[in-house]
C-alpha cells in the first residue's frame, strides 16, 4: 500500500514525539528483541502502560531471555504476575515460552507463525510481526480503532464497524516501518486522540481528519447501545 501521506506525517511525528518505552528500540538502534516485544504486548493486553512498566522491568531482570522464562517454575511466574490480573494470560505466557524454547528459543518471524503460538491472538501476532520482525502487518487495538474512526468519520457503531475500520487501517499502513506506524497510532490514541477532549491542535493528522472537520470528533467511535 505504499506510503500514504497519513503514514508519512504520523511517522514524522513519532520520531520526535513517540514515547520512549523500555520495550522499544531506541532511535538508530537495531530492531527490538522479539522476546521483549512479545512479553510487553502480552502484559499490555487489558493493562495500562503505566502499570506494565514495573512488571516488565521485573520480568526481564529475572528472566532475560525466553529460554530463562521457559525454565522457570510455574509458581514463580504466577507469583511474579500477581497484580497484573487475568491469570490465564500468565499460563499462556509460560506455555508459549516453552513452545518457543522447544523451537530453540527463536520466535516464528511471520504473523501466521506467531498466531499459532499459545495465547497469541490476532492483535498480538500482528504487533509482534510488525514491531519485532519488520513485517507489514495491520495492527488494530482500541486506540487504533478510535483514531481510524475519527480520521475517516466512520459512523457505523462498534463492534459492527470493525471490518471497515480494519480496511481503512490496512489502506494507511505503510509497507516499511509498519511496527513504528502501529506504535505511533497507539501513542497518538493515548496522548492526543483521546476518548474525551482530543487535543486536535497537537495532532499531526488534523488537517486531513474527517472527524475533526465534522466539529465533533469526540462523538467517534460510535458505540452500539447496550
Ligand atoms: N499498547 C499495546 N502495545 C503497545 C505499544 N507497543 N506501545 C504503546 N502502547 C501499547
Amino acid at each position: 500500500t505504499g506510503t500514504t501521506r497519513i503514514a508519512q506525517d504520523l511517522l514524522g511525528w513519532y520520531d520526535t514525539h513517540g514515547r520512549d518505552l523500555p520495550w522499544r528500540a531506541r532511535p538508530g538502534s537495531p530492531a527490538p528483541d522479539p522476546y521483549r516485544v512479545w512479553l510487553s504486548e502480552v502484559m499490555l493486553q487489558q493493562t495500562t502502560v503505566g502499570a506494565v512498566k514495573a512488571y516488565f522491568a521485573a520480568f526481564t531482570a529475572r528472566w532475560p531471555t525466553v529460554m530463562a522464562l521457559a525454565a522457570a517454575p510455574d509458581e514463580d511466574v504466577m507469583a511474579a504476575w500477581a497484580g497484573l490480573g487475568y491469570y490465564a494470560r500468565a499460563r499462556n505466557l509460560l506455555a508459549c515460552a516453552r513452545e518457543v524454547a522447544a523451537r530453540g528459543g527463536q520466535f516464528p518471524d511471520t504473523e501466521d507463525g506467531l498466531r499459532a503460538l499459545p495465547g497469541l491472538g490476532a492483535y498480538t501476532a500482528a504487533a509482534v510481526a510488525a514491531i519485532a520482525f519488520g513485517r507489514r502487518a495491520v495492527v488494530v487495538d482500541a486506540n487504533v480503532e478510535r483514531v481510524v474512526s475519527r480520521l475517516f468519520a466512520i459512523d457505523t457503531p462498534l463492534p459492527g464497524s470493525r471490518p471497515l475500520i480494519r480496511e481503512y487501517a490496512d489502506v494507511i499502513t505503510p509497507d516499511l516501518r509498519s511496527g513504528d506506524f502501529a506504535q505511533a497510532m497507539m501513542d497518538l490514541g493515548s496522548g492526543v486522540c483521546t476518548s474525551r477532549s482530543p487535543r486536535c491542535l497537537l495532532c499531526p493528522l488534523s488537517a486531513g481528519c474527517a472527524g475533526r472537520a465534522s466539529g465533533e470528533p469526540e462523538r467517534l467511535p460510535v458505540k452500539a447501545a447496550k
